[in-house]
């Protein structure tokens, strides 16, 4: 309606413009019209007159001429009649006959005729006939006609040619109204579908009639080439920030809703006798998606595993955060205390956790637990298919707590884009052979349209363990792994933080941070700082860390009393027996490190066993020497980056394990392996001792590194392939890359 009266309305106004504009056109062309006709007229009441008149002439009956012409003048448009009599002059005429015209230059042809004369009532066509009697002159017979009546029938004319041309445009644009309505839809949504990169082309969407298909076409080649030519070949040449990810989701994925899903919750809120406090979780995930969440917005389903989680969602179980400024929405899904047993803590962390890294525990599996893992796999895919408020999301699977849910998700949306992200190291084909439920751990993966790991080692770890035990096409050229007719890219994104840090927002410098520190843990000014943080897991190579401490005293004496190790831990999986008896061995082996090297006030290791927020985190990176992150296999290891970031004093020195993800990013680290535990000692001694200058080219270089690979750029990398995979399933979604060859006689269906 809107539309036809936006179209109606301009067309009416300018048909308006048209009928006045051509209105003196329509004047003159009508006068010329009555002029014509009142000469006719004229003529012919002059031709049918004159012989009566003759008569009446010649019997000089000058009275019953005038009531001649006083009849004659009954019809409305013959205004007044007169006879000019040639012998003595004499006017005969009606009372009406105007005064302007006079016999003698009449007569005499001095006054034109036909003409208009303009009198006191108005215009009149003035016409004059000679009347005869056996060839001999007797005078002129004058008609005068009134051509107010010209003008009425003019007025007249140009209103109806006024309402003809608003009821011709009325018709036009409805006509047209009606034939563009029945297009403009599909046109407009076609449009913007093929400007926004859909597909028409979606048997489920199409909308475009067969003739309008060469132009979609035309278009979308257009919209392809300014796509490339806007975009950057290369994710490196892109300035990766929190605006870009937002550039991209705005841009190649439509503003789409992103929907992450993980074991672990950004925010948990736990209940303190009256007060109920937020905390976030120690945990790299949550420190490389936060950020990405702020950017994106969107929803992040996690288990809702603080004690006062239930007490702030709204009936649906959702949650704004972060709390102070609501940007995204945490989902909460509830676990009962069994499948929190079965699913996290047996499954997930006493079987793929020791399965995935190499710290030399060995994974217990229990068809109990894994049961719960299956059901609560459900229980987060249906969350997500709930969630949904498309039928084709980009969801963001994370982690081995989740290994079945990207089928899950992929069986019930079928259009959506799954990207799943294992944040532990995949191990080789024979170590995870031992997995009882191998094939379905690999399916339930192979759900996922992009599988993330942080390393091309684990990549290929991947693509050989699916090689060996599951019947599926393995591309290694392209990494790419089909089962049941979908294809998964299986690609390499390291993850990283967020630059500038968030949590580093607001800090005073590294010499206030220095002090606070000190001033906590009783440090004196001459002592020289080393750190770790870490969860409290045998995976981190804290007890190798401690022990490298301790050989250092031994190997070099001159640092007892002048170096001290802060190590903070994190509690975690503290229900899992083989964490109890972790964390008991690194609080007996810190004891005995201090009992044996203590002098006065200072302490060799300074143990602090709790969870730390963020800032006070980035405080101790800030404050200390070194910085010793000696994990005996980590998929990444984010510590190492978040010290690296915290550094803008361009100090300190990384230690870093070999066995992690962030030594193949940071080579400027004195990279060691954590189980050679002289090269550990002398690693920390000669980081103690690096001349200045050495310490800051290192962290420059380092912290060029990070700032470029932040967290932005490995969720960007991600969004852009899933992108481009979108793209391409619109193009084709129908063919399976697979051509029928052709038969005599017709083509195969
Ligand atoms: O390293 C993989 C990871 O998922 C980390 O993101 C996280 O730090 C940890 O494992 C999980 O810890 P939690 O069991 O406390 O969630």
């Amino acid at each position: 309606m809107r539309l036809s009266l936006r179209f109606v309305l301009p067309l009416a106004i300018a048909l308006a413009l048209i009928a006045y504009a051509v209105q003196p056109l329509v004047d003159k062309l009508t006068l010329r019209w009555f002029m014509r006709d009142l000469e006719i007229r004229a003529t012919l009441v002059a031709n049918t007159a004159s012989e009566p008149l003759a008569d009446l002439v010649q019997a000089n009956a000058q009275q019953r001429m005038l009531a001649y012409f006083n009849r004659l003048t009954v019809d409305e448009r013959l205004y007044a009649i007169g006879f000019c009599d040639a012998e003595t002059g004499r006017l005969t005429a009606t009372r009406t006959f105007p005064r302007e015209i006079d016999c003698k230059t009449l007569t005499q042809g001095r006054m034109a005729t036909p003409h208009v004369l303009d009198s006191s009532h108005g215009a009149l066509h003035v016409s004059a006939a000679n009347v005869e009697a056996d060839l001999r002159p007797l005078g002129r017979l004058v008609l005068v006609h009134d051509l107010s009546f010209a003008q009425r029938r003019s007025d007249e004319t140009k209103r109806y040619v006024f309402l003809f041309l608003i009821a011709l445009g009325g018709i036009v644009s409805l006509i047209t109204v009606v034939v563009a309505q029945l297009s403009w839809r599909g046109w407009v949504q076609g449009t913007r579908a093929i400007l926004r990169g859909e597909g028409l082309l979606r048997p489920s969407e199409r909308i475009l009639t067969p003739e309008l298909r060469p132009i979609e076409r035309d278009l979308r080649a257009l919209v392809r080439d300014l796509e490339s030519e806007y975009r950057p070949r290369d994710a490196s040449q892109i300035p990766w920030s929190a605006e870009t990810l937002r550039a991209i989701l705005r841009g190649e994925l439509n503003g789409e809703e992103i929907l992450v899903v993980s074991n672990r919750e950004p925010y948990i809120h736990v209940r303190r006798g009256t007060e109920i406090e937020v905390h976030q979780p120690a945990s790299g995930l949550v420190t490389a998606l936060e950020p990405v969440m702020r950017a994106c917005s969107g929803t992040w389903i996690a288990h809702g595993s603080g004690n006062a989680d239930r007490e702030v969602v709204d009936e649906h179980d959702r949650v704004g955060v972060p709390p102070e400024r609501p940007i995204y929405r945490i989902r909460r899904v509830w676990l009962s205390p069994e499948e929190e047993a079965g699913y996290y803590y047996g499954f997930s962390n006493e079987g793929l956790w020791p399965l995935c890294h190499i710290a030399h525990v060995r994974p217990v599996f229990r068809p109990g637990d894994w049961k719960q893992y299956v059901a609560v796999n459900e229980k987060f895919a249906r969350a997500v298919v709930k969630e949904a408020r498309r039928p084709d999301p980009i969801v963001l699977v994370q982690d081995y707590h989740l290994a079945l849910a990207p089928k899950m998700i992929r069986d019930a949306l079928p259009d959506a884009t799954v990207i799943t992200f294992w944040h532990i190291p995949w191990p080789n084909p024979e170590a995870f052979g031992i997995l009882p439920w191998r094939q379905e751990v690999l399916e339930g993966l192979l759900g996922s349209s992009i599988l993330g790991f942080h390393t091309r080692f684990h990549v290929n770890n991947f693509v050989d363990t699916v090689d060996r035990y599951i019947e599926a096409r393995v591309d290694r050229e392209a990494l790419t792994v089909t089962l049941g007719g979908r294809e998964t890219a299986v690609k390499r994104y390291p993850i990283s933080i967020d630059w500038p840090p968030a949590a580093a927002a607001g800090l005073p410098d590294a010499k206030t941070c220095r002090e606070r520190v000190r001033a906590r843990y009783q440090i004196a000014r001459d002592t020289m700082i080393g750190l770790g943080v870490d969860r409290l897991d045998y995976t981190k190579g804290i007890l190798e860390r401690l022990n490298a401490v301790e050989r250092l005293f031994e190997l070099e004496p001159s640092w007892i009393g002048r170096f001290s190790f802060v190590q903070i831990g994190a509690p975690t999986r503290s229900s899992i027996g083989e964490y109890q008896q972790f964390e008991a061995a690194v609080r007996a082996l810190a004891q005995r490190i201090n009992e044996r090297f203590a002098r006065g006030k200072w302490l060799p290791i300074v143990l602090r066993i709790e969870h730390v927020e963020p800032p006070e985190v980035y405080e101790h990176f800030r404050a200390v020497d070194v910085c010793f992150v000696s994990s005996l296999h980590d998929g990444m290891n984010l510590v190492a980056k978040e010290f690296v970031a915290a550094r803008d004093d361009e100090r300190g020195v990384l230690v870093l394990s070999q066995f992690t993800g962030a030594a193949r990013e940071l080579p400027e680290a004195l990279v060691v392996n954590p189980y050679d535990m002289d090269q550990c000692a002398a690693a920390l001694h000669l980081a103690l001792t690096m001349p200045e200058a050495e310490v800051r080219d290192r962290m420059r270089t380092m912290r060029r590194l990070v700032s470029g690979f932040n967290v932005y750029r490995w969720a960007g990398r991600m969004l852009l392939d899933a992108a481009t995979m979108r793209r391409r399933g619109r193009v084709s979604p129908n063919t399976s890359g697979v051509i029928v060859p052709l038969r005599r006689g017709g083509i195969r269906a």
